[in-house]
This record gives C-alpha cells, structure tokens and sequence, in this order.
C-alpha cells in the first residue's frame, strides 16, 4: 500500500462576514461560557485525578482560567512508565498500514471535527490571534500527522540496494527499546502533536509531559490521537509539575530517548542529567531537542525596503515574538535606514494593535503569563539602561492580561545584552550597520550569540545573497530569502538549527524519524 501524495492543509482565512469565522467565534463563545475545565491525567487510557491541582490562566485576561488540570504525582508517572512498557510490543507489531491509518485519522480529526475547539483553546489558553493559531493548531498540527506517515512510509522503504547471489539483505526500522519522554512547550500545540506523535508512529510508547501554559489544547490533542485510534497506553498524557515528572523519567532504566522543545537552558541541565544515568540505561538514549533562537534578519542595501520592513514587523512582532523563530535581531544597511526604512518602520508598528486575541481586529495578543511579562519588561529596562533607543513602544500593560507593546530598541552597540540574549516577546533591537562594513556585519551576526536557528537575508543583489550567506553557514538551521524567519512549513522547510539551538534534526521533515528507530540489519542465504 502506498500513501498518495500528501498536500499542506488549506488555510481558512476568518475574514470578516464568512461563515468560517462566524463559527469559530460561536467555538470560542462555548469554550468561555463553560471554563474552566478539569483535565486528568491520562494513564492507560483511563483519567487519573491526582487531586493536585494546577491552573492555566487565560494570559489576556488572568482573573480566569481555561482550566484546572491534575498533576501527575510519583505514582501516576510511575503507573504511565509501565504502562507505556507494557503497551510497546502491541503497537509495534501493529502493521504499518494500521499505524498509518490512525494518523492520518487524527489528520482528518483535527482538519474537521476538532478544528475549531482546538482553535478556541489555543487562542485562549496561548493568546494566538485567530491566524496566528490556524497556521499552528489547524494546519501545521494536521500536516505533521500527514506529512509524518508519508516520511516513515519512505524510511521503512530504505533498504540496502544490492544482494548477493543466494541472498536478500535487508533492514527492519524498529522502534527503541523502552519508552520516550516528549516534553512539549506552550507556543505550538502542533508542537504538542509532534513530539509524542514522531515517536509513536514508528512505533515507540511515549510518556508525554505537556506545557503548563498550553495544557487544555493538548489534552484536546490527546483526545483527537484517542479518537483516532492511538491504543492505550501508547501516549501517556501526564501533565506537571515539569521538574518531577521529567525526573522520574530519565532516572528510569527503560528511558530510551527524549524529544524536546522548549529552553536551552533545561534541555542542557537535561541532558546532563541524562549523562549522569548512563550506567543506567540499556543503550544510549537518543537526545532529540529545539531549543532557543536569537534570530536576525540582515538587509542589504539592495533590497526592498517596503519588504524588509513588512516581513521584519511579522516575523518580530506576530505571536507577540515568542516563536523560537522569531526575528530578535535586525541589522539594517545605513543608506536604507535613512532613506525609508526607519520612517516606514515605525509607521506601520504604530498601526498595530495589541489586545485581547478573540477580538479579530488584534494583529497581537498578550505573552503567555507573569514571568514572561517580566522577563519581557525587564529587558526592555536593561536595554534602555545600558543606552539604547527606544524608537517605539517599551511599554506594558499587566492590570488585565500580559500585554506588552511591540517595542524596537535602537543601540549602537552591536554586542548589548538584547542583541545577545534570547528574550521570547515583542522586542526588535536594530544595529544599523556602515554599508561598507558588510563583511565586519556578518562575523558579528555570526558570533555574537550562541544560537543557530533562524535567519534572513534581503537583498535584490544575488551576489550579496550568495555571499551573506556562504558567510553565514552556521548561523541558522533555517534560512530565507527576502522573507521573514519565522513560519516554516511542514512538507516544504524541515525545520531546527544547531549550536545551542538544537540537534537539528529538522521537525516536519524524514530526519526526525531516523533518530527514534534503531535500525536491524538482516542477511537471508538462500
Ligand atoms: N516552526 C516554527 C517557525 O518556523 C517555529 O516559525
């Protein structure tokens, strides 16, 4: 059997007076008259209610709640461990066509059915504009679940090209031996999809720790994989405390692999963590994380102003900045600055509007909660303290929700702490660069941070293209022409990045399989 050709999910445009709009507003109606929810945990297929309880604000108004949710105790992690153990030789032994079909029944689930509800708790619970979350919880969440059974269809078609008289070589794609922890963070429930769903369609069981701050959209995600098919047991569903349940897992001598995304600084204490068990485990676990960006757009005095400002704003600005690919550091050509660019810059950020996220006339939502907003404004505050301009914006607003201002700060130093430091909101810090320092430019994109994720480049001129970026190989996993650096698609950009970025082992991509089958090579003589 062979699956046909796999296409991206069509975006719905929600614009005003369709239909499509008039319903997810109607979703988004329900799920605020019947908040908060109560989430278990799900162990075997069965809630757990622990009885310790944990809330998940509404960011944009943090009076209320989206739900209250159980959190998973030493027990339940204990009970989730064995579970996924003892559910693994079922699954794996499933026949591919099986597995396959339940994902791209989850596809189907969340392209219809669930679309709007997962729309509605992602636009609540993570604050997403309603664009902002189809892009996430529509689209990119059913094209992980396609593209991902078109990709392990191709893996398992990799066999050796050659036998020998009297012989067949080929090779099993196995899943590991013992469990995989996915440890999901809250600006992508696709993100939510992905990290337990890579695993597990190759046939691994997964014990799966979702984001406090994104708790409600998953637990929707689980119930979509539920009602496709996924066994139970296969997905454990095991929210917080993140320390502990992370913990207990990794000290477990079954631990076989962790897939993560979330900040460089716990995927590092991590992973030495997972060093020191080594004597532990079996084998060697498999390491699989995406971490932080400090992202830059570089822009040549060749290029389109009008662009390069427009695709600075979205990749700066949308989601509020907090997409591990969002734009952070901008270095602008001088002739340009002057000639347009600032002028236009600031022009179009003073359009835009910053408010609650069901409103749709919002081009931005708040940040995620109290310690971003402070994290956020304190950078701003660092920024300003050590000399840079603030061109626009630099405020917040917390009475409410957590809303910040798209803010650009100007410095003239080019190595000041926000363009060093990851800060995860709605900050652009701009170093306007000498045009005839170009290649000075480029070491310093490439060296002031320990990052590698995302970066662009404008030119018209495609020799300054070319040469940016053979400059700046290791700069970013991911780049783009005259385009911003945030929005990768699965299917088109497989996407991840290196240094303290990641493992790069490109999300939305075949890559990603191979880190979680362990592969059998097997001779036959006739
Ligand atoms: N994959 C997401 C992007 O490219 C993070 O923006």
């Amino acid at each position: 059997f062979r699956v046909p050709l796999v296409e991206n999910e069509p975006m719905r445009s929600y614009s005003l007076g369709s239909p499509d709009r008039a319903k997810l507003q109607a979703a988004i109606a329900e799920m605020e008259q019947s908040l908060p929810f109560e989430v278990p945990c799900i162990v075997n297929g069965k809630p757990v209610k622990t009885g310790k309880l944990a809330k998940q604000p509404i960011p944009a108004d943090h009076a209320k709640y989206l739900c209250t949710y159980h959190e998973a105790d030493q027990a339940t992690v204990a009970n989730a461990i064995d579970g996924a153990l003892a559910a693994k030789a079922e699954w794996e032994s499933m026949p591919w066509n099986d597995r396959a079909a339940i994902f791209l029944k989850a596809a189907d689930l969340v392209s219809g059915k669930y679309r709007y509800k997962l729309l509605a708790a992602t636009i609540l619970g993570q604050g997403k504009n309603a664009w902002q979350a189809e892009i996430d919880a529509a689209a990119e969440l059913t094209d992980f679940f396609r593209f991902g059974v078109k990709y392990v269809e191709e893996l398992y078609a990799q066999q050796p090209p050659k036998n020998a008289a009297g012989a067949w070589n080929r090779v099993e794609y196995r899943p590991l031996e013992g469990f995989v922890l996915a440890v999901s963070p809250f600006n992508f429930t696709a993100i939510g999809g992905n990290l337990p769903g890579v695993p597990a369609l190759v046939g691994n069981t997964v014990v799966w720790k979702p984001s406090p701050a994104a708790t409600y959209s998953n637990y929707l995600v689980y119930q979509v994989l539920a009602e496709a098919g996924v066994p139970a047991g296969v997905i454990q569903f095991v929210p917080g405390p993140p320390p502990e349940v992370v913990a207990q897992c990794i000290d477990h001598p079954s631990f076989a692999a962790l897939h993560f995304t979330g900040s460089t600084f716990v995927f590092k204490k991590l992973w030495k963590d997972i060093a020191a068990n080594l004597d532990k485990y079996k084998g060697y676990p498999r390491i699989v994380g995406e971490t932080g960006g400090k992202n830059f757009h570089f822009v040549h005095s060749s290029a389109d102003v009008k662009n390069a400002v427009l695709q600075s704003i979205r990749g700066g600005f949308e989601y509020q900045g907090q997409k591990c690919s969002a734009l952070s550091r901008l270095y602008v050509s001088s002739s340009l600055w002057s000639a347009g660019f600032k002028d236009q810059l600031l022009q179009e950020i003073a359009k835009i509007k910053v408010g609650a996220p069901q409103d749709f006339g919002n081009y931005m939502g708040p940040v995620i909660g109290r310690p971003a907003f402070d994290k956020i404004t304190s950078y701003i505050k660092k920024a300003k303290d050590a000399g840079g301009e603030i061109l626009i914006g630099g405020t917040g607003d917390d009475s409410k929700g957590y809303f910040i201002q798209p803010t650009v700060i100007l410095t003239k130093d080019p190595k000041s702490i926000t363009m060093r430091e990851e800060i995860f909101g709605p900050v652009i810090t701009v170093y306007v660069y000498d045009d005839n320092k170009i290649d000075e430019t480029l070491e310093l994109i490439d060296t002031t941070t320990e990052y590698g994720l995302t970066g662009s480049i404008f030119a018209n001129d495609r020799k300054a293209l070319l040469h940016a970026t053979n400059k700046l190989r290791n700069a970013a996993g991911n780049v783009y022409y005259n385009e911003k650096c945030t929005g990768a698609i699965v299917g088109q950009q497989p996407f991840g990045g290196g240094r303290a970025s990641g493992t790069n082992d490109k999300a939305g991509s075949i890559s990603i399989f191979y880190r979680f089958v362990s592969a059998r090579s097997i001779k036959e003589n006739f």
